[in-house]
């Protein structure tokens, strides 16, 4: 399918529409069903998206019943634990919305529970990495199991801690495997900047999966892409036109 593609003028522009737009969908979920799995992006590029949740949105539906599975986590044990995605997560959502359930990847015991858990998810906030990853699924990884132990690229290690190798971590990593991600529910693709023009190109271009992890959202069941100018470059500019 061709993924819908909505172009906003900057990452603060886009923030309340995304925001407005998740909580209402978590918000139908838990008003028909026990609870809602939702999946959100560890990255930085949804951080104003978080925002506008907590600012927004903390009672506009019962956070409680809400079941955030983690989509990707570092897989080094001595990774500061302030540093993982999972205090990531709680930082930014699950403790200021109070989220009623979490399931992270840390622990054996709670990646066999994810197996789990993402058969059933219902949303997912996708950001994308300069080398068109989701998750932790870089280039060239097979559409794999639901949770998958994996190798990151040295670009995702700078562009994730920066450029001192010092700093850095084991470059290991746990995913949600594409096939998993694919399956979602709802999957929207969020890309800010200039430095995601290039992936943002290739998912809009036509790129393989292969070169493209994130081109799997194009047989997804219901996907969306949500850019800003600098990130939709040309492919703005052909909307534009258009
Ligand atoms: C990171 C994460 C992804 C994230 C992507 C973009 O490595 N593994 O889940 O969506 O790369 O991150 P950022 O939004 O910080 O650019």
């Amino acid at each position: 399918m061709t993924l819908p593609v909505r172009v906003f003028p900057t990452p603060d522009a886009l923030a309340p529409t995304v925001a407005r737009e998740i909580a209402a969908r978590l918000r139908q979920l838990v008003e028909r069903r026990r609870e809602a799995v939702f999946v959100p992006s560890s990255g930085r590029t949804p951080e104003p998206v978080y925002r506008a949740l907590r600012d927004d949105h903390a009672n506009s539906l019962d956070w409680n019943r809400v079941h955030i599975l983690q989509m990707d986590e570092y897989a080094d044990p001595d990774l500061a634990e302030a540093r993982t995605f999972r205090a990531f997560l709680q930082r930014q959502l699950l403790r200021p919305l109070k989220v009623g359930r979490f399931t992270g990847l840390r622990t054996a015991g709670e990646r066999a529970d994810a197996i789990r858990v993402a058969e059933r998810i219902d949303l997912v906030l996708h950001g994308i990495g300069c080398n068109g990853h989701i998750g932790f699924n870089e280039p060239g990884a097979p559409c794999g199991d639901v949770l998958d132990s994996v190798m990151l690229t040295p670009q995702t290690m700078r562009s994730n801690f920066g450029n001192r190798m010092e700093d850095h971590p084991r470059p290991i990593g746990y995913t949600l495997g594409l096939e998993t991600l694919r399956k979602a529910g709802h999957s929207v693709l969020m890309a800010t900047g200039a430095h995601k023009r290039a992936a943002v190109g290739r998912l809009l271009g036509g790129a393989t999966i292969d070169l493209c992890p994130a081109a799997i959202l194009r047989d997804a069941p219901s996907a969306e892409v949500v850019l800003d100018r600098a990130a939709a470059g040309q492919a703005y500019r052909a909307s534009a036109a258009a």
